[in-house]
C-alpha cells in the first residue's frame, strides 16, 4: 500500500463516527416500550438500512425471551449487508459475570460480526451502595469479566457505569485494567445524566490522557439525558476524542431517555464545518425509523421534537414562510429531504395500479414482501375510495397500521357507535378471537371512544388502564387519516414485569391504529396494544419466574 493510502485511510478513520445504536436494548428497558420479538426484529431491519454500524439488540441475561430476540436478530440482520457492503455488528449486553456473559454468547454467537458488551459500576456511590464491593474487587472483577468475554470474542466492549459521577483517577485504573484484559472498546457512560458538557469532555480528555493502552482502542460515549444535555455531552465526548456514540432512535430510554440518534448525525452532517467528522448514516432513513419506533413504543413524539417532531420544519409565521419563500436556507438549515420527508403531497389515487403502489413505496423505503404487499394494496384501494389523493405520509400510516402490527389475537372485524349530547354515549363492537370465532359486545361510556373501549374489554376480559391516548391528523383536510397511538397498563398480577427494568411493576404496552374515521383508529390502536398484551402472556410461565428471580436478586 502506498503512503499516501495509508494516511488517507488513517484520516479517514480518524474522521469516522461509529453509530452504536442502543435504542433495542436502553430503549426497550424503559417503562412502557416493551417491544414483541417481531417488532425487535422490524427495529433491527430498519437500522440496518438506516445504516448503524452496532446495533445493541438485548439484554439476554433479562429473560430468555430477550436471548431468543437477540439470537434471531443475530441470525437475520447480523448476516445480512445492510446500508454497507458487510453486516452490522450485533452487540449484546451482559453483566460482568460468567452467567450472563454466557447467554450474551449465545445470542450473539449466530451473527457474522459479534460483540460482547459487559458492564460494571465504578463510581463510589454504586460500588457502596448498590454492588457493596470494594474498590479492589470491582478491579478484580472488571479484569475476570472482560478476559472471560474475550475467549469467546474478539469485540469486547467494556462500560463503567455511572462513569460521569466516578473518581477519574479510580476509572483510569479500571479502564487501563480492561485494555490490560483485552477490551477493544471503552464505552464512558453518564449514566444518571448528571455531568455538564464541559466536564464531560475533560473526562474524556483525562482519559485519553492518563489510561495506558488508550490509543490502541476505540472510546466510546453513552449520555442520559436527565438533565437534557446528553447531545450536548455527546458531541463534547466526540470533540474530546471519542469515536463512537451510543445513541437510541427519539432518544427513548430510562427516565429521561438516551442521546438521540438522529440529534447526532444531523449535527454532525449539519456542523460539518464544525466537527470535520462523517457517519454511515443514511439520513434520508430518519423519518421513517423514528415513526416505527413511535408506534411500537407507543412513545409519541413531540411536535416540537428537533428533527423528527412534526413541526421540526413547518413554518407558520409570516416573515418565515416569506424568507424560506424567496431562498430555503433564510430559515431551513437543513433541508426535509435530508430527514427523509418528502415534499410529494398528491401521490396516488384511485386509479393508480399495484405497480405505481409498490414502486412508491419503496421509493419512500419500504419494501414488502408479495403478501403484505396485496395486504396493504388492498387497504390503499379502499382508502383511495374515501380520499381525494393518498400522500407519503398516508402510505406510511397505512403501512404502519396494516403491516407493521403485533399477532392478531382479537381483529376488530366492525364497530358502531352512537353518540353526541342526546343521549348515552353507546358502541357495539364486533371482534374475531382466537378460537372462539365471533364476539359481539355493546357498552355505554363516557363518549364514543371510552365506549368502544368498554366493550373491547368485556370480551377480551383483560384489566387494563389506559394511560395515554394520543390522536393526530397525518395529513391536511376534512377526509384525512386519523392515527392514533396508545399505551395500555396491565393491571393483571400475572402481567408483571418480565422484562429488564425492575422498577417496572406492571408492563405497559403501546399500539397505533390509522383510519379515516378516528373511532376506528382508536379502536385499532387499543387492540393492537391489547394483542401485544395477549401475545406476552402466552410465554411460558417458567420464563417469566426465570427472569423475575433475576430481576429480584439483581435488586437484592
Ligand atoms: O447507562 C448506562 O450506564 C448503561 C450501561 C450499561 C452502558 O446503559
Ligand atoms: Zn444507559
Amino acid at each position: 500500500m502506498s503512503k499516501d493510502v495509508e494516511s488517507l485511510r488513517e484520516q479517514h478513520a480518524r474522521e469516522y463516527i461509529y453509530v452504536f445504536d442502543t435504542t433495542l436494548r436502553d430503549g426497550e428497558q424503559s417503562p412502557g416500550a416493551t417491544m414483541s420479538a417481531s417488532e425487535k426484529l422490524d427495529v433491527a431491519r430498519a437500522l440496518a438500512k438506516l445504516g448503524v454500524d452496532i446495533i445493541e439488540a438485548g439484554f439476554p441475561a433479562a429473560s430468555p425471551d430477550d436471548l431468543k430476540a437477540v439470537q434471531r436478530i443475530s441470525r437475520q440482520v447480523g448476516n445480512q449487508a445492510g446500508l454497507h457492503d458487510k453486516p452490522p455488528v450485533i452487540c449484546a449486553l451482559a453483566r460482568a459475570s460468567e452467567g450472563d456473559i454466557d447467554k450474551a454468547w449465545r445470542a450473539v454467537e449466530p451473527a457474522a460480526r459479534p460483540r460482547l458488551h459487559t458492564f460494571l459500576a465504578t463510581s463510589e456511590i454504586h460500588m457502596k451502595h448498590k454492588l457493596r464491593m470494594k474498590p479492589e474487587e470491582v478491579l478484580d472483577r472488571v479484569k475476570r469479566s472482560v478476559s472471560y468475554a474475550r475467549r469467546y470474542c474478539s469485540d469486547v466492549e467494556f462500560s463503567p457505569e455511572d462513569a460521569g459521577r466516578s473518581d477519574p483517577e479510580f476509572l483510569y485504573v479500571v479502564l487501563a485494567k480492561a485494555i490490560e484484559a483485552g477490551a477493544t472498546i471503552l464505552n464512558i457512560p453518564d449514566t444518571v445524566g448528571y455531568t455538564t458538557p464541559e466536564e464531560f469532555g475533560a473526562l474524556i480528555e483525562g482519559i485519553f490522557v492518563n489510561v495506558p493502552g488508550i490509543e490502541d482502542v476505540l472510546v466510546s460515549v453513552h449520555c442520559h439525558d436527565d438533565l437534557g444535555l446528553a447531545t450536548a455531552n455527546t458531541l463534547a465526548g466526540i470533540r474530546a476524542g471519542a469515536r463512537q456514540v451510543e445513541v437510541t432512535v427519539n432518544g427513548v430510554g430510562e427516565r429521561a431517555g438516551n442521546t438521540c440518534l438522529e440529534e447526532i448525525v444531523m449535527a454532525l452532517s449539519t456542523r460539518r464545518d464544525s466537527f470535520n467528522l462523517y457517519t454511515g448514516i443514511d439520513s434520508t432513513q430518519i423519518t421513517r425509523t423514528s415513526k416505527l419506533v413511535a408506534n411500537y413504543t407507543g412513545f409519541v413524539v413531540p411536535p416540537n421534537k428537533s428533527i423528527v417532531g412534526a413541526n421540526a420544519f413547518a413554518h407558520e409565521a409570516g416573515i418565515h414562510q416569506d424568507g424560506v419563500l424567496k431562498r430555503q436556507d433564510t430559515y431551513e438549515i437543513m433541508r426535509p429531504e435530508m430527514v427523509g420527508l418528502t415534499s410529494s403531497r398528491l401521490v396516488l389515487g384511485k386509479h393508480s395500479g399495484r405497480h405505481a403502489f409498490r414502486v412508491r413505496l419503496e421509493q419512500i423505503g419500504y419494501s414488502l414482501t408479495d403478501d403484505e404487499l396485496n395486504k396493504a394494496f388492498r387497504r390503499f384501494k379502499a382508502l383511495a375510495e374515501k380520499k381525494k389523493g393518498v400522500t407519503d405520509a398516508d402510505l406510511e400510516a397505512l403501512v404502519a397500521d396494516e403491516i407493521y402490527q403485533p399477532e392478531n389475537i382479537y381483529a376488530l372485524e366492525g364497530l358502531q357507535v352512537t353518540c353526541g349530547t342526546m343521549g348515552m354515549p353507546t358502541a357495539t363492537v364486533r371482534l374475531l378471537g382466537p378460537q372462539e370465532g365471533l364476539h359481539v359486545q355493546a357498552a355505554v361510556g363516557t363518549g364514543p371512544v371510552d365506549a368502544v373501549y368498554k366493550a373491547i374489554d368485556e370480551i377480551v376480559g383483560t384489566k387494563v388502564q389506559l394511560q395515554e391516548f394520543f390522536v393526530h391528523a397525518v395529513t391536511e383536510g376534512i377526509d384525512a387519516q386519523g392515527e392514533v397511538t396508545v399505551r395500555v397498563k396491565s393491571l393483571t398480577p400475572a402481567d408483571a414485569s418480565g422484562g429488564s427494568s425492575s422498577t417496572e411493576a406492571y408492563r405497559t404496552f403501546g399500539g397505533y391504529g390509522a383510519d379515516t374515521d378516528i373511532v376506528v383508529a382508536s379502536a385499532k390502536a387499543y387492540l393492537s396494544a391489547i394483542n401485544k398484551l395477549l401475545v406476552s402472556r402466552t410465554q411460558s410461565a417458567s420464563c417469566r419466574t426465570a427472569a423475575r428471580r433475576l430481576l429480584q436478586r439483581e435488586a437484592s
